[in-house]
């Protein structure tokens, strides 16, 4: 009886598993994939607390409560722009849980473990250990506790390359013949170090493509895990989380025109690699308006695209930015947001931050669908973003975003960029946007200057 509902409960998590995964496609049912994901998670949790395997609940019963404790504190207090380092520390915390149960189960079989339990053990070890280091190392640059530039060397990749080899050879002695523990530990060892490694010459913007990589090999780990321990949803969830994982690390890759092992290999954002640089655009001049002038004419436009990047949410400007949009509204105008795959730091930034301001789902606009709409526009506001209106990714072949699908913001009547200087944003590049004849600069916090935008708005 017992056995019935596990599996039942198992089945009904992993259809709500695939359904959370389905609505979070869309901005409108995202919230209802969380629950839906959250309350397959809970069901899975009671199904494997009635199994019959289960010896003792005290210790379950207190690592249950102070997960709880510690995920609701996280959910709770933890601010929007910092969500990819969170999402890094609960990847290491899933690794270390499968990382662990593969030493568990070795040390409990040791030599007698069988081949095909053994090929299980060596994935959720190696990829375990791989993820929890490599996960604290993302966490670390996201955080900036580490430096989040691309730490290079001589022979970097060789090196790694070489180490990742002879884990996989460790691992393959290992099915042959699974007696020596030394093996099996030095195997764990090599993936942990890999992790950290593997991260160090990534930096610190490219953390978002490296963390939902990890994912996915933690998909992998707990995969493994179901199959060492014989155990359905965890198979599922396991394969859901390492496919839908690599998925996004790939879309997040080709959005910014980018090869995989560019992201991994290519250290990138070390050093301008060539393209526009400033002394390229030397000689060429800026535009600067006040406030005061910025808003008569955001206020005034018959259409208006907003374009936020990540100096939005570095400014937590969303609530004064659809303060002004709706202030165009009520003067008659019409309010679009365009929204590029990649501005910020992770998947859906931008609309998670918009979302929490409140601004209708219908403005919102994908690259794709809002392209065309800039050269009938009077006025596009960049509110933080840079290199997602680079032209340079149009027409500078020798620029490191060269094929980056980009928003046309360049082809609208009239731009206005709220940042605080001409600092390059994550690629380290020049923007020829910010020299055009149609632009000016509103220099400043992006939210100090909403709102003084927005005041200035309300007494024209
Ligand atoms: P960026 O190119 O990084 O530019 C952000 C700009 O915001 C900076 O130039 C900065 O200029 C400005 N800024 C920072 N803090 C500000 C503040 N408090 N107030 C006003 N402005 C502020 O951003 P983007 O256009 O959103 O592009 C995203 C980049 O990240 C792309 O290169 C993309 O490839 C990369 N990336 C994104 C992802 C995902 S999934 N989103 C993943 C990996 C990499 P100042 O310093 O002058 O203020």
């Amino acid at each position: 009886m017992r056995e019935h509902v596990t599996q039942a409960a198992y089945l009904a998590a992993s259809l709500l598993f695939i359904l959370g995964l389905r609505s979070l496609s869309s901005p409108a049912k995202a919230r209802r994939g969380m629950q839906q994901a959250a309350l397959g998670m809970l069901l899975a949790v009671i199904g494997t607390l009635v199994q019959q395997e289960i010896v003792r609940y005290e210790w379950i019963a207190g690592g249950m409560a102070v997960g709880a404790v510690i995920g609701a504190a996280m959910a709770i207090y933890m601010p929007m722009t910092a969500m990819p380092q969170r999402i890094a520390v609960s990847h290491s915390l899933g690794a270390v849980a499968a990382t662990l149960v593969g030493v568990i189960e070795y040390y409990r079989h040791g030599a007698d473990v069988g081949r095909g339990k053994m090929v299980a053990l060596g994935f959720e070890v190696l990829f375990g250990a791989l993820t929890v280091t490599g996960s604290l190392m993302a966490f670390g640059k996201l955080q900036e506790v580490l430096p989040t530039r691309p730490i290079t060397y001589r022979f970097q990749n060789f090196f790694n390359l070489t180490l990742f080899a002879v884990a996989i050879g460790l691992f393959a002695w290992l099915i042959y013949d699974a007696s020596n523990p030394i093996v099996f530990y030095t195997m764990l060892t090599i993936g942990a170090a890999l992790g950290v490694l593997m991260v160090l010459p990534i930096g610190g913007a490219d953390m978002p493509v490296v963390l939902s990589l990890l994912n996915s090999y933690a998909g992998l780990a707990s995969a493994a895990t179901g199959f060492a321990l014989n155990n359905n949803v965890l198979i599922i969830a396991g394969a859901l989380d390492g496919t839908s994982g690599f998925l996004l690390s790939m879309l997040m890759s080709k959005a910014m025109n980018r090869s995989f092992a560019n992201v991994l290999f290519g250290a990138f954002g070390a050093a301008p690699a060539g393209g526009a640089t400033a002394t390229s655009v030397a000689g060429l001049t800026f535009r600067s308006l006040s406030p005061e002038d910025a808003a008569a004419q955001i206020v005034y436009a018959r259409s208006l695209i907003v374009v936020p990047g990540y100096g939005m949410a570095v400014a937590q400007a969303q609530r004064e930015v659809r303060e002004l949009a709706d202030l165009v509204t009520k003067k008659g105008g019409d309010v679009k947001y365009a929204i590029h795959p990649v501005a910020g730091r992770m998947p859906g930034h931008m609309n998670v931050l918009l979302a929490e301001a409140d601004v209708p789902y219908e403005q919102l606009y994908d690259m794709e669908a809002i392209n065309d709409h800039f050269e009938r526009t009077d006025v596009a506001l960049v509110v933080g973003a840079n290199d997602v209106v680079n032209p340079a990714a149009r027409s500078d072949r020798g620029s490191p975003i060269y094929g980056m699908p980009i928003l046309n913001v360049d082809r609208a009547k009239t731009v206005i960029v709220l940042k605080r200087s001409m600092n390059p944003g994550f690629a380290g590049i020049e923007n020829e946007l910010f020299y055009k004849e149609q632009t000016a600069m509103v220099f400043g916090d992006a939210r100090t200057t909403l709102k003084q935008l927005v005041q200035a708005a309300k007494e024209l």
